[in-house]
């Protein structure tokens, strides 16, 4: 077993809130697996946790994590020396467990195997948070066909369409991808320079900027899908985007998933279903936690033979330390198509 210290570095909310420091605590107390952090992924929940005071000065924080099992109690089937990525919601089930840290607590369900082939790099970029709110989104809210039970009778069938509204945000690159291994056919907004969704996996892909006096956006991808589309995924979630996917949508309405904010719609027939990652980590949350046990099997599979491919990604140097300023720019709303990744051990 290697050598586990008592005390490890980790970047924590300083005292009023207005960013982040690096102070040296405790290793958080596990139940399950205790994993060493080699690299991690930047999330725009990571940033607003600290903004919106979510959780108080002294907590440590960030989500997405990829490095090796130390350590591993319990029924896990995890063993140590096992590379394994995953997340969990920084500061909130335990104020001193955290993702941006040398050391962390993580939960069998809410990880998964890290193929050959796959870095830790690329294993952060994938996340956690980016691919299982994806999974959950098509899986459990849309009940799209799942790779791991194709025989199952689901709501949305091969060959059926989908909207998946901003396709370069790092939710949405996971949500095409998923979308089409399930057959689906794939319409998608991005800003034009992401010329790789189609390679992706998207069938249409328009600019969600591109409204002109005649039709919008929404009115537009309704005309081309012949008004045939019945289920939505808004990967920007904003209230101005949720009124666009439901005019998207079919004249008999459908459902909109949200992450997370629900603005309603006064669209009469468009449900807008909110979608929270973080439900996974609690056991109360028994059907979306199945889901992403189940999904956490097949994704190395997934990866290992380039069906799912990882976001691209902005590597970072300078470790904890330098971890703010990209989570500032991602505030800022500068980052387009990436996903800021950093190093936390070789
Ligand atoms: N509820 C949950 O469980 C959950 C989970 C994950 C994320 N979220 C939330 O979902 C949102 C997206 O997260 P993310 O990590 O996928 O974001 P991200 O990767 O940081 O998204 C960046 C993308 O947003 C797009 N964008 C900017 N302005 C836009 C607009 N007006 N309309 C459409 N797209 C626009 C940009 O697309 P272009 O480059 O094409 O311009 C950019 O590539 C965030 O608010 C995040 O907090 C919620």
């Amino acid at each position: 077993m290697s050598q586990i210290p008592s005390t490890h570095r980790a970047l924590v909310i300083n005292a009023d809130h207005s960013g982040w420091e690096v102070k040296e605590q405790p290793i958080p107390a596990y139940d399950d697996l205790l994993v060493k952090v080699h690299a991690i992924g930047l999330n725009p929940t990571d940033w607003k946790h600290c903004h919106y005071k979510q959780i108080p000065p002294g907590s440590s924080t960030g989500s997405d994590f990829a490095g090796v099992v130390v350590a591993a109690r319990g029924g896990t089937q995890y063993k140590v020396g096992d590379r394994v990525a995953g997340f969990t919601r920084g500061g909130f089930l335990q104020r001193d467990n955290g993702a941006f840290a040398e050391y962390i607590a993580a939960q069998t369900p809410i990880v998964w195997a890290i193929p050959d082939g796959t870095t830790f790099e690329q294993a952060a970029a994938v996340g956690g948070i980016p691919a299982d709110t994806a999974a959950q989104a098509l899986y459990t809210r849309l009940d799209i066909p799942r790779p791991w039970d194709p025989a199952r009778a689901t709501a949305i069938k091969a060959g059926d369409p989908i909207l998946i509204w901003s396709g370069a945000s790092s939710v949405s690159h996971y949500a095409i991808q998923l979308a089409k291994l399930a057959g689906l056919k794939v319409y998608t907004t991005a800003s034009p320079h992401h010329t790789h969704l189609e390679a992706l996996g998207a069938d249409v892909v328009l600019d969600y900027n591109g409204a002109d006096v005649q039709e919008s956006v929404g009115q537009k991808i309704r005309a081309l899908s012949g008004g045939e589309i019945k289920v939505a995924l808004d990967g920007f979630s904003h209230a101005e985007s949720i009124e666009l996917v439901a005019q998207a949508l079919s004249a008999q309405g459908g459902t909109i998933v949200s992450i997370p904010d629900d603005f309603g719609t006064k669209h009469p027939n468009v449900e807008v279903v909110s979608n929270v990652v973080y439900d996974v980590l609690e056991e109360k949350h028994a059907v979306d936690r199945a889901d992403i046990a189940d999904w956490h099997k097949v994704l190395p599979g997934l990866l290992a033979s380039k069906k799912v491919r990882a976001h691209s990604i902005d590597h970072q140097q300078g470790g904890l330390e330098a971890i703010p300023v990209g989570l500032l720019r991602l505030q800022e709303g500068t980052v387009s198509g990436q996903r800021i990744v950093y190093m936390i051990s070789e």
